[in-house]
């Protein structure tokens, strides 16, 4: 009986495209990054270092299975999160049985609740990583944030960039479409988001049987997707607005650039609410001259342009031998000149 050969042995290599190659790298390192099953060693120094600002007590909002690392002791968390770590298991059987889900401090629905349950100034730190971008309100989460911290409180706020992800061929969220959102008070994800999540990242093609249809929308609901998405610089007009319209006090103290970490996915903000709130206009003014600075910070030095070589007849014509028989003998010009009686600029000109 022939053996069976699998398809990798059958006829010719074929070759991979470039582009195909990028995606399966990508998505390689989302599901590598979702399901936790690694985590690079340069993702961890860096949020280490973010995490330096965080002390005292704070929550974490969504931890997942993968809690943000807290550097100091003494420094306490509390968990805010939707399910419990049994639900999350049934939601998330990619994960595998390994992960370890933290059991919830607060079990609440942030859509729908926000941090109700928490009194304003309450908070030295919150916690968001890659939890904005599933919520139906990211602004009103963000009011929310701001208003359970402390004055010189810090929110630590991670997002996935957009073109890196499952994400990356839909268009980024504008401002104008999170305030039309936020006007709307929407609190469930309506089904035009999900639509165009669908579409864009899993080549949905709008089921007509209405079973199905309700079926998939409830599944992707129930384990929240990814209502909306930025890269970093697509968020900061979130930021700059939630200061100049909003009355949120924030000054951004660091930040983890999308390529600070190599094969990253994702960039963070860490922003403080101000002690002593100044004026909206001089904050907004603070936050693009701190971005702009980071920014400017990672680019690589300026090296001078190398001198060209010298050539043969470079070295000879500087050397001070040859220039010093270059000059025209003193004594014999000024014969001349007394000889032929003119002023020296014609003698010379000549
Ligand atoms: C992608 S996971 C992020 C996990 C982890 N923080 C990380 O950075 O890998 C999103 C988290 O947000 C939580 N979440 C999503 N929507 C939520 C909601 N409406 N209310 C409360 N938690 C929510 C999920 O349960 C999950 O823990």
């Amino acid at each position: 009986m022939p053996r069976r050969t699998s398809r990798r042995t059958q006829g010719p290599p074929r070759a991979i495209s470039r582009q195909r190659c990028i995606r399966i790298c990508c998505e390689t390192y989302t599901l590598l990054h979702v399901t936790g099953i690694t985590r690079a060693p340069a993702r961890d120094e860096a949020l280490g270092l973010l995490g330096r600002f965080l002390a005292g007590d704070g929550i974490e909002l969504g931890p997942g299975h993968n809690p943000f690392p807290l550097r100091y002791p003494g420094t306490a968390v509390r968990y805010v999160d939707r399910w419990k770590p049994d639900e999350n298991e049934g939601l998330f059987p990619e994960v595998g049985e390994g992960a370890n889900f933290p059991v919830p401090d607060i079990v609440t629905d942030l859509n729908v609740d926000g941090l109700s349950i928490l009194d304003d100034a309450s908070e030295d730190f919150v916690i968001a990583s890659h939890v904005l971008e599933h919520l139906a309100d990211p602004i009103a989460q963000l009011a929310e944030i701001h208003r359970v911290l402390r004055p010189g409180g810090v929110a630590m706020i991670l997002l996935p960039d957009r073109r890196l992800t499952f994400d990356r061929a839909r268009q980024g969220t504008t401002l104008e479409h999170l305030l039309a959102d936020h006007a709307a008070g929407m609190q469930v994800p309506d089904d035009a988001h999900l639509e165009e999540f669908l579409i864009y990242t899993e080549g949905w093609n709008n089921e007509r049987d209405a079973a199905k249809r309700d079926a998939t929308f409830e599944h992707h609901r129930l384990r929240s997707f990814h209502v909306h998405c930025w890269t970093q610089e697509e968020f900061l007009p979130v930021l700059r607005h939630s200061i100049t319209a909003m009355n949120m006090s924030w000054e951004l103290v660091d930040a983890m650039l999308v390529d600070d970490v190599p094969g990253s996915i994702e960039y963070g903000f860490v922003l403080r609410r101000s002690l002593r709130p100044a004026g909206a206009s001089v904050l907004a003014q603070r936050l693009d001259d701190v971005w702009a600075a980071l920014v400017e910070s990672r680019q690589p030095p300026v090296t001078p342009e190398p001198e060209p070589a010298l050539t043969w007849r470079d070295v000879l014509t500087r050397h001070p031998v040859y220039r010093a028989a270059r000059r025209p003998f003193r004594p014999v010009k000024r014969l001349g000149r007394s000889l032929l009686g003119r002023p020296s600029g014609e003698l010379d000109a000549g």
